[in-house]
């Protein structure tokens, strides 16, 4: 199956602490149980996850409803849904 159309995991963003230097994927596609992270659940569809890899160890903002302009990260659009 084919499907452009991200699932929105949730209308948030999810806040996670990351380390400096790690990478993380990113689920795009909205089917990965372990949100906001990729679990291979996008097998099937056209999306592809997205590495982020952390500049600081900080909290940032993993875009939710995968449908923000700035991936991995809200850029707010989820208020827009
Ligand atoms: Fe969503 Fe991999 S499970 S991109
Ligand atoms: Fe997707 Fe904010 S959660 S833009």
């Amino acid at each position: 199956m084919t499907d452009d159309i991200p699932n929105i995991a949730q209308k948030a963003p999810f806040p996670v602490e990351v380390t400096e230097g790690k990478s993380y994927l990113w689920c795009a596609c909205g089917r990965s149980a372990q949100q906001p992270f990729c679990d291979g659940s996008h097998k099937g569809t056209t999306h592809r996850p997205v590495k982020y890899t952390a500049q600081a160890t900080q909290k940032v903002f993993f875009c939710g409803c995968k449908n923000t302009g700035n991936a991995p990260l809200c850029d707010g659009t989820h208020s827009t849904l």
